[in-house]
């Protein structure tokens, strides 16, 4: 049986706003982003922790579908460093490198009874708009942002076996 926290994990938009999630909490889930694997070791992530109402205002004006973390009021951006892969075999692999650890962010938060979701930056337009947003020079893209909060919703499973998606070479 696979563990039920893969199954438990759905992306969650409404949120308890009498509840912040401690920087504790937070750290704890940076913990387990920054054990993901990455190309050659290059960790190529940086993460912005944003528990600030203005910026969470802005952030939902950039990225309309971002809404809510006007509830969640926590959001971890995740920011990629292509800089830490040049040269290295590893070059151009930074977006699988900050999925990983963003997944990785995903189930611990669900492990801890919290709720997500993954709001992806990149490779759209907005990368420019989050870069200015916060200040962050052209070598650091902004990747995604993870709403993170006590959750007011509740969702059954949506992850499920496709035998079709799966192809057999023995
Ligand atoms: C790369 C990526 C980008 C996503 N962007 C958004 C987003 O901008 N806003 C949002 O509400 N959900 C976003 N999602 C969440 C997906 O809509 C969600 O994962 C999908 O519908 C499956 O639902 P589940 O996560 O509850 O299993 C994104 C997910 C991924 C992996």
């Amino acid at each position: 049986m696979i563990n039920e926290l893969f199954k438990k994990r759905r992306s969650i938009r409404k949120y308890d706003p009498s509840k912040i999630v401690s920087d504790d909490l937070i750290k704890q889930l940076l913990e387990a982003g920054m054990c993901a694997p990455s190309a050659c070791n290059t960790r190529p992530w940086e993460f912005i922790v944003i528990k600030n109402d203005e910026l969470i205002h802005k952030i939902t004006e950039i990225h309309p579908y971002t809404q809510m973390i006007k509830t969640s009021q926590c959001a971890i951006i995740v920011v990629g460093l292509p800089n830490n892969q040049v040269n290295l075999p590893g070059a151009n692999m930074w977006p699988q490198d900050c999925a990983a650890a963003t997944e990785n962010i995903l189930l611990q938060a669900t492990e801890f009874n919290l709720g997500s979701c993954w709001c992806g930056i990149y490779p759209t337009d907005r990368v420019a708009k989050f870069q200015s947003l916060l200040d962050l020079p052209s070598h650091k893209i902004p990747f995604n942002v993870i709403a993170i909060g006590y959750t007011a919703e509740k969702f059954g499973s949506r992850g499920f076996y496709e035998e079709s998606k799966v192809k057999w070479l023995k």
